[in-house]
């Protein structure tokens, strides 16, 4: 069974994409050589802006096929999902659901007066659930049906939170989203860390608010990302940091090189690999 893990916060530029491309390109290098073979990742990407999209299959992304992720949502029976899935431009084993912008935004429009509106991208998940190890899910920075479905899908969400006084301010929000999910649809829904994201270490604005998170969330806090020019430039030249900045010899084990966002970002992936690997473990029984 994947486990499947939706990076959510009604923010807007919190790292979300960021944390989305690396983490799946992450765990699928990390897991690329695993000897049982269940190595595949499956990035969905919910944002009508696909950002995400263009980091991990820039020249895929140019010819959408009529069929995307829009149709999963919306049309009854849906297409199936094993035709639309492609794989991505730099690991073999990552891969994604082609999706567009205004097709997207359509979705997020109709999807209100569809019945089962809130479980759609759950079901559509269902019949390949078996096929990956992971599947990470990027949301748009807003409330409504597109990040309700992303919620529902998943069995644990990993929150990026920007270090600036703003950025906390509106988390109340987010979490009342996902107990009313953990209500009506999904009691096991997991929060699985709040992430300190574009973290200024030098400005104490950045150090005094990742103070009071730690006192706030506890052991819910995952190692912070910091402001890396990096990360931003690999963004901009359509890969993850990984790609962008690899060590000299890239192996599963060898993933981190002089650049910081390698360090940072790998450091986050072994710890959801290591924390959502016991908690399968658990869910089997
Ligand atoms: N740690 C970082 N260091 C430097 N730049 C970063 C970092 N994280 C994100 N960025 C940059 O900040 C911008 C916003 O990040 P990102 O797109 O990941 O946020 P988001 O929460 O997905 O935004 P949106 O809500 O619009 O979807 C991007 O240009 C990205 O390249
Ligand atoms: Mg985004």
């Amino acid at each position: 069974m994947a486990i499947t893990i939706t990076i959510a916060n009604e923010k807007g530029g919190v790292g979300k994409t960021t944390t989305a491309v690396n983490l799946a390109a992450g765990i699928a290098l990390r897991l690329s050589e695993r000897p049982d073979g269940r190595n595949r990742v499956l990035l969905v990407d919910m944002d009508p802006q696909v950002h995400a999209l263009l980091a991990v299959a820039y020249e895929k992304h140019q010819h959408t096929p009529a069929e995307s992720l829009a149709a999963l949502l919306t049309e009854t029976p849906p297409p199936s999902i094993q035709r639309l899935i492609q794989r991505s431009d730099y690991h073999a084993n990552l891969f994604f659901v082609p999706s567009e912008r205004a097709a997207m935004i359509r979705a997020a429009r109709e999807l209100p007066a569809l019945m089962a509106n809130e479980t759609r991208l759950q079901r559509a998940l269902t019949p390949i659930l078996d096929e990956y190890a992971y599947i990470i899910i990027d949301t748009p920075p807003n409330t409504g049906d597109l990040l309700i479905n992303s919620l529902v899908a998943a069995d644990h969400v990993i929150i990026p939170v920007e270090t600036s006084y703003l950025g906390v301010s509106g988390l109340i929000e987010l979490q009342r989203t996902i107990e009313q999910v953990q209500t009506h649809f999904k009691p096991d829904l997991n929060i699985l860390g709040y992430l300190p994201s574009l973290c200024e270490e030098q400005r104490s604005e950045s150090r005094e608010i990742l103070e009071e998170m730690h006192k706030r969330y506890k052991k819910l806090m995952l190692p912070t990302i910091h402001k890396a020019s990096d990360l931003a430039y690999a963004h901009s030249s359509h890969m993850d940091i990984f790609t962008y900045r690899p060590p000299r010899n890239p192996s599963s084990q060898n993933i981190i090189s002089s650049s910081r966002g390698t360090r940072e970002y790998a450091e986050l992936v072994d710890l959801v690999l290591k924390q959502t690997g016991d908690h399968k473990r658990y869910r089997e029984g």
